[in-house]
């Protein structure tokens, strides 16, 4: 199975708020935005694995800011680290505001999917080869979350 890079499997999705995205308040409704980050997530984790993919997991999503309604919003999702059959894609979301060009950080994320194959079961996935500096970082940072997701699962089953 042919290694792959997250170069190779990077996505960039393009959305415009509109009314019926939004809340009460005339923002973003928050399962908006995560609907597109389990979109923009599983396109990245299916163009590495060449399958079909469903998410097991989402972590660590943090709003850090709301989006108003006529904004802009750019899902960048790229992949982070891979497992067997298991891929953990790490997903930005920007709003630009198109009158002044303000572009914020609204919200960030890491999901976990699983590669599945004709059947259903979950198949292996092509080596990921982080090449530069910021992907080195990213795929070191998956495993150090991992890592500490399982010993706090570990330490909560055991209490
Ligand atoms: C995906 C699914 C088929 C995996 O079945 P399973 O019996 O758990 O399979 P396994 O135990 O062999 O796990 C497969 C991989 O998923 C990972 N995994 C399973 N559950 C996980 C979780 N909650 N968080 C992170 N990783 C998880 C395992 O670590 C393993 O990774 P690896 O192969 O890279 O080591 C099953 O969990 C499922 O169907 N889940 C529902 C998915 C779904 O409906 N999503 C919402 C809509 S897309």
């Amino acid at each position: 199975m042919k290694e792959k890079t997250p170069r190779d499997s990077e996505i960039m999705m393009r959305e415009m708020v509109m009314p019926g995205d939004t809340n009460a308040h005339g923002t973003v409704f928050g399962g908006k935005v995560l609907s597109w980050i389990d979109i923009a997530g599983a396109m990245c984790a299916s163009l590495h694995s060449n399958t079909q993919v469903v998410t097991v997991h989402m972590d660590d999503i943090e709003f850090k800011s709301p989006i108003n309604i006529g904004s802009h919003v750019i899902i960048k999702a790229s992949l982070n680290y891979v497992g067997k059959t298991s891929m953990i894609v790490g997903v930005k979301v920007e709003s630009t505001n198109p009158l002044t060009g303000i572009i914020r950080t609204t919200t960030k994320a890491y999901l976990t999917f699983v590669a599945l194959d004709e059947f259903g079961k979950p198949t292996k996935v092509p080596r990921l080869i982080p090449e530069t500096e910021t992907e080195k970082r990213r795929y070191k940072n998956a495993q150090e979350r991992l890592k500490s997701r399982r010993e706090l699962s570990k330490k909560i089953q055991e209490d």
